[in-house]
């Protein structure tokens, strides 16, 4: 049974006033989630329906919908690598490679929208930019 913690809860009612459309309560709900449990279960999906009035359905669609959330226990950290152009041209093959050899599960994914610093790799909401394998080994290191 997931249940949010009680700052969470705080926060989901400071944005319910903010935000009158309940819909737009979703995807921050879903990290809150996330965040407390390190995934999305299914009981969180039922718990955020609940509290922002919203079908499960609709929350699971944007769940799925979006590759940043989890919906399965991770693990290893997981590490979203741009592989579209701008990325490409400025070095994320060479990211790519090393982070092979790092006990990370890599994802491949299309432009992250920070295509000025690239190359860019995102892990949970967090982008890191202008990636050189000396940064990749901090970030990590700092992470596992
Ligand atoms: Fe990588 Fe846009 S091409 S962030």
């Amino acid at each position: 049974m997931f249940t949010f913690t009680q700052d969470n809860l705080f926060k989901i009612e400071l944005l319910k006033k903010e935000y009158p459309a309940p819909q737009a309560l979703c995807l921050p709900a879903l990290w809150m989630a996330q965040y407390q449990e390190g995934f999305i279960s299914i009981d969180a999906i039922d718990a955020i329906a609940k509290l922002i009035d919203i079908p499960p359905m609709e929350i699971y669609r944007v769940a799925t919908f979006y590759s940043m959330f989890h919906l399965q226990p991770q693990e290893k950290l997981v590490v979203d690598v741009c592989k579209t152009l701008s990325c490409k041209l400025c070095g994320s093959d060479a990211i790519l490679k090393y982070l092979e050899s790092k006990d990370v599960r890599i994802r491949h994914v299309e432009c992250l929208g920070s295509c000025g610093t690239a190359p860019v790799m995102q892990i949970n909401d967090v982008y890191y930019e202008n990636l050189t394998t000396k940064k990749v080994d901090a970030i990590l290191e700092e992470l596992l």
